[in-house]
């Protein structure tokens, strides 16, 4: 059992709802505080001078300078398992070509699917690993982290092993999700049905038989799988045990309605959803995730944020950092650019980057700082909490604490 601090500030996100609008009003905020944890968990949040008198001759766990603590981050959403690079792709969006004119080029998702097939895995896990780091060093201690660059048994189970093999050297939390409904590959003989058939033959039983993932994502888009076939899919999938998330009104509204009618944990995306799917969405569980780094790397709309929280929804906010759409991986600087844009409080964004993404990937233990929680929680050199979204991800992270262990430096 120690004691850590004294902090300028703890911004413990205690008290917040679930869903809906958030007031700045409403965040707590300790001032001179500290937090006592004991192995992985949080035992106090308190005032430092309450804690020393409620635990006589505690350790302490001195703070250097002027810190402020805060939940560690969570990214519900990444494709951070690949292989290659498609820079050439996001200079000939940005050049004007088409999407038909840069995946007959050679671009587009098949070509992270060709690279990540070619990618042997030592070199998917090494460059996995970095990804990892990085978002640790921003402060991001829980990871989801799809499938989808494989698509046939042989590569998404490769995809799949290399996380649960990340997860070994790690102490950040992955969440593996199984996205072989990314796209039909191209040397697939046959249609849409028959590759979901596919993936519910072949690929699924394996990754349950060597439990390498709890989750089953979808793309549901015109130029990738049709609403019909995918709620008949989604609907198997759930029978099989898996939890649900879908890529969701991406580019065509329709399909977050079927998040909801199948009950999935999250949709994701969101940028064209329609007013009448806002309210649908808002009226149920499943979280709706904004992804703020794809309207970014494709120049589309944000997701209408603002417009969901007033209905009353559960918003989470995630980097979908992949190597097409989303390649900043920087979700601490997304978040804040959808909170100019968007109009969000600082209290829903931390909400959303923190125990609402948490509940999206299921967690309920994760996200606030509060007796009971897990001690994932992180430090700036800073006096004021609101300095992390003022400096639009710039502020560097102090220090990382992982179940209540700090993380040492040089290792991320
Ligand atoms: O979330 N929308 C579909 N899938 C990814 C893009 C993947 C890629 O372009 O490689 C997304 O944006
Ligand atoms: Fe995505």
């Amino acid at each position: 059992m120690k004691l850590i601090g004294p902090f300028k500030q703890i911004i413990t996100l205690s008290q917040l709802s679930l869903r809906g609008k958030l007031y700045d009003e409403q965040l707590e905020i300790i001032s001179e505080g500290g937090i006592v944890v004991d192995q992985d968990k949080i035992l106090g949040v308190d005032s430092f001078e309450n804690l020393i008198s409620r635990f006589p001759g505690i350790e302490i766990e001195k703070t250097e300078g002027e810190q402020i603590a805060i939940p560690a981050f969570v990214d519900a959403h990444t494709h951070i398992c690949f292989g290659g690079n498609r820079a050439n792709d996001f200079a000939m969006r940005n050049a004007g070509k088409t999407y038909l004119e840069i995946a007959e080029s050679g671009g587009g998702i098949w070509s992270s699917v060709q690279h990540t097939r070619n990618a042997s895995e030592q070199e998917l896990l090494e460059t996995l690993l970095e990804r990892i780091n990085f978002l640790i060093r921003l402060g991001i201690t829980t990871i989801e982290i799809k499938s989808g660059y494989g698509l046939d048994v042989e590569n998404e189970l490769k995809m799949l092993r290399t996380i649960k093999k990340a997860q070994g050297l790690t102490d950040a939390t992955l969440v593996p999700t199984c996205l072989a409904a990314h796209l039909k590959p191209r040397d697939f003989e046959g249609g849409n049905k028959e590759y979901l058939e596919y993936i519910i033959q072949h690929i699924l039983p394996e990754v349950k038989k060597e439990e390498l993932a709890k989750r089953v994502d979808i793309f549901i888009e015109k130029s990738a799988f049709q609403p019909e076939e995918s709620k008949a899919f989604l609907n198997t999938v759930k029978d099989l045990g898996f939890e649900i998330t879908v890529h969701a009104d991406q580019f065509t509204s329709g399909s977050s309605r079927i998040a909801v009618e199948v009950g999935a944990k999250s949709a994701d995306h969101l940028e064209a959803t329609a007013e009448e799917d806002i309210e649908y969405l808002a009226q149920s569980d499943t979280v709706a995730t904004a992804l703020p780094g794809a309207s970014l790397g494709l120049g589309e709309k944000f997701t209408p944020a603002r417009k969901l929280l007033d209905a009353g929804a559960i918003l989470a906010i995630a980097s979908d950092w992949n190597p097409g759409s989303a390649p900043m991986g920087n979700l601490i600087t997304q978040a804040s650019v959808l909170a100019t844009y968007e109009k969000l409080t600082t209290a829903e964004v931390l909400a959303a980057i923190t125990f609402r993404a948490a509940f999206a990937l299921g967690f309920n233990d994760r996200g606030r700082l509060q007796e009971g929680m897990k001690a994932d929680f992180i430090t700036f050199n800073t006096n004021n909490f609101q300095n992390i979204l003022y400096h639009q991800g710039s502020l560097k992270t102090h220090t990382i604490y992982i179940n209540g262990k700090k993380l040492n430096n040089e290792t991320i």
